[in-house]
């Protein structure tokens, strides 16, 4: 099976980030996650040709529902000569697993569902833990919801850390934080986060958050690093904006003859975080790794670029509110202070 791709890039030219532990990680990665609407067999067939042209790292996560097929995309991968040691893989614990109990046998399903001996990251996805079914609508409210409870998420926590001791992980880290509860998690962790994973385009920088977790030596992933254009409708308001249709991104792009998204991923690896634009047409992933390759954004632009910031976030995580009366804001603790039970 080859996905017959345009000619490869060579992965060792593509930028690393260098991780507090020292390990290496490529600065950017194929995510995986379908927006319900694209299929495990068509994802695999793109992990498949991802790795031929060039890519190594892997955004993965047990509610995209298509690890196993990933996995044996990334065995054929691997059957094709690269090697497990050139691969970044990523996989996240999902809401309704937090449980002490449920930690290391849902890790194990993830880690046999990827046919891997051990994954680079692992990712508590979200610090609520809930369970609402895949593809609901925001409007939907779990009965038991509950809010961030920093005792509950260390509890979880120890036993990623336990992962680590194990070997079956290398770098265990957190995603859809804020600064409040990073605070506690730093001040409570045995071993610290490898990285945050968290949304980051160009209408959406989150610079304090950014420089926060770059200063405590945590990596920044940015994930819908295009602006989600094709994001299920259950993600969509009205006040969404666009990086891609934005005048500055358009005019950089129409200047150099390139694509807005190719704009939007060399301003990310520029900027210092780590983009995992999902593709599943071989054409775009391959021109969004040779993004980051090629022909750097001047500083001009890359100021010109920090200067549209929207604060529009758009995976605003609704289904997670867990008392009536409450805004998405609630979730993100924009006062600076975990929002109160
Ligand atoms: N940690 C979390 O909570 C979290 C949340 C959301 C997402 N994620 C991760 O982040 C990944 C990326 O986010 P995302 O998939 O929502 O958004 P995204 O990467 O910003 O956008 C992906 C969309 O852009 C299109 N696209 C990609 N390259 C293109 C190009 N060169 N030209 C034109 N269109 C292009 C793709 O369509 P084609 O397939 O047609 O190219 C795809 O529909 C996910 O797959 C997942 O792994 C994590």
């Amino acid at each position: 099976m080859s996905a017959h791709n345009p000619q490869p890039i060579d992965p060792a030219s593509v930028p690393q980030r260098t991780l507090a532990s020292g390990a290496k990680m490529p600065a950017i990665g194929l995510g995986t996650f379908g927006s319900d609407h694209i299929t495990p067999a068509q994802i695999a067939t793109a992990v498949i040709g991802a790795a031929e042209v060039g890519y190594r790292h892997f955004d993965c996560a047990a509610v995209y529902s298509n690890e196993p097929e990933v996995g044996g995309a990334l065995k054929h991968a691997m059957a094709s000569g690269v090697k497990r040691e050139e691969l970044w893989v990523t996989s996240k614990l999902w809401n309704d697993k937090h449980a002490v109990k449920d930690v290391a046998p849902t890790f194990e399903k993830s880690l046999q569902d990827l046919q891997l001996e051990y994954l680079d990251l692992y990712l508590v996805h979200w610090p609520f833990p809930n369970f609402h079914p895949p593809g609901c609508d925001v409007t939907s409210r779990s009965a038991d919801s509950k809010p961030y409870i920093h005792e509950n998420y260390m509890a979880t926590w120890r036993e990623l850390e336990k992962l680590v001791d194990r070997g079956l992980v290398r770098h265990i880290g957190t995603s859809n934080m804020t600064i409040p509860k990073l605070e506690l998690l730093l001040r409570d962790a045995r071993i610290k986060p490898a990285v945050n994973e968290m949304e980051l385009h160009p209408h959406f920088q989150q610079p304090e958050l950014f420089d926060y977790v770059r200063s405590h030596g945590i990596e920044p992933i940015g994930y819908c690093p295009l602006g989600s254009p094709n994001r299920p409708e259950r993600d969509r308001t009205p006040e969404d904006t666009n990086p891609l249709e934005d005048p500055v991104i358009v005019e950089i792009a129409r200047e150099h003859s390139i694509h807005p998204t190719t704009v939007c991923l060399k301003w990310a690896v520029q900027r210092g975080q780590t983009p995992i634009p999902f593709s599943t047409n071989p054409k775009n992933y391959t021109s969004n790794l040779r993004a980051v390759v090629e022909d750097p954004l001047t500083s001009d632009e890359m100021a010109a670029l920090a200067g549209i910031d929207r604060g529009c976030r758009l995976i605003k995580g609704q289904v997670f509110l867990w008392k009536a009366n409450q805004t998405w804001e609630d979730l993100w603790d924009v006062n600076g202070v975990i929002t109160p039970a």
